[in-house]
């Protein structure tokens, strides 16, 4: 059995910034609403001039992981692509990036884990690489939201969370004990499948029959969410899978150097924050900058925190996430 560890970061954020007053001029919002519930002030919106997609936004991230980690594109072994946001409804943004990358024809897979999407990516990766079958995995979360938000007041309470952005990781074979990733937990709860998703067009309810309708009223095609039911899901499971990855690696909160949970919203995080005794410089969060972009969240959030000296060689990093399905997981990273 081989271990693995993360040896590239590289993000991705679209230029056009939408601060909370922006929101305020399209509808009923404001930012005190906005930032005493979820601690965000702004997001990143792709403009729809730019081109940018959800598989553009993760190529950028990954030409700046694959170039950090000193790989080659002819290294990478296999391609692992999270996103609730793909560019078409079927191929996958995996196969999509292989080609802007220009890599031979390795085998890609799409994730459909929403903003435990990274996590699941992480672990499948770790698995592969632990059991010999590949050396480098390129893993990447993306979300294109804005194409897909309700903007208007009917939205409102969905529409100001999230933000678009991509980040990528390169995820290698590591020769050393007790080093890179040391274990994964993950989990889901089907049951609430419809407390966070968006249902439409479905193939029991395509397209045609939507438009036949041409009900004003349907919101079908547009993220539902019931946030207060996510909030409570949201701050047990991630305590519990969190509490497990530490147990099941013998190690206790007092370790953890760097706590990097999924931006669902800032209280979330201080919540945890809270329950686990974490120093602010143990816990890092930018949902104040981007909102939540789900896939993305965990990864941009590493790199940013990678980037700026936070996280050292040896440092016990603790990533975690919970989200739609509901699934949630955690990794535990000696890194
Ligand atoms: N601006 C102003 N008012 C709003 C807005 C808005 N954007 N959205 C809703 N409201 C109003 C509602 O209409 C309601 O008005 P009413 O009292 O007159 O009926 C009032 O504000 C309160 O609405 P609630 O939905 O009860 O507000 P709540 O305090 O629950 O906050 C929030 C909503 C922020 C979504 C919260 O429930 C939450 O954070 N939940 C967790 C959601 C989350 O983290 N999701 C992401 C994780 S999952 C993932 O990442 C995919």
């Amino acid at each position: 059995m081989y271990n693995s560890k993360i040896t590239g970061l590289g993000y991705y954020l679209p230029n056009n910034v939408v601060t909370n007053n922006d929101l305020s001029k399209i509808m009923d919002t404001s930012d005190e609403w906005i930032q005493e519930r979820t601690g965000i002030k702004e997001r990143r919106w792709i403009d729809p001039k730019s081109g940018d997609s959800t598989s553009s936004m993760g190529f950028k991230a990954a030409k700046i992981a694959i170039k950090r980690s000193g790989l080659n594109k002819e290294d990478i072994d296999f391609i692992i692509f999270a996103t609730l946001s793909p560019d078409m409804y079927f191929p996958g943004g995996g196969v999509r990036v292989q080609d802007m990358l220009g890599i031979p024809t390795i085998g890609a897979l799409d994730v459909r884990n929403q903003c435990s999407g990274f996590i699941y990516s992480i672990s499948v990766a770790d698995q592969f690489i632990k059991t010999g079958m590949y050396k480098n995995i390129l893993v990447i979360g993306s979300e294109n939201h804005s194409g897909g938000l309700e903007k208007s007041n009917r939205g409102r309470g969905v529409t100001v969370i999230f933000g678009d952005g991509a980040g990528a990781a390169l995820v290698s074979r590591c020769e050393e004990k007790n080093k890179g990733i040391l274990s994964s937990h993950l989990h889901s709860e089907g049951k609430y499948a419809r407390e966070l998703m968006l249902d439409g067009p479905t193939t029991a309810r395509w397209v045609p029959e939507i438009i036949s309708e041409n009900d004003p009223e349907d919101e079908s095609y547009y993220p539902y969410m019931n946030g207060q039911l996510v909030f409570k899901n949201a701050v047990n499971r991630f305590s519990e899978v969190i509490l497990e990855g530490l147990e099941s690696n013998n190690l206790k909160k007092e370790d953890i150097d760097m706590l990097i949970p999924h931006q669902a919203n800032l209280r979330i995080s201080q919540f945890i924050q809270k329950k686990f005794q974490l120093n602010d410089n143990k816990v890092y969060n930018n949902i104040m900058s981007y909102g939540n972009t789900t896939a993305a969240s965990i990864i941009i959030a590493l790199t940013e925190a990678w980037e700026k000296g936070k996280i050292k060689e040896n440092d016990l990093v603790v990533l975690a996430a919970f989200g739609a399905g509901f699934t949630w997981g955690s990794v535990i990273i000696r890194w």
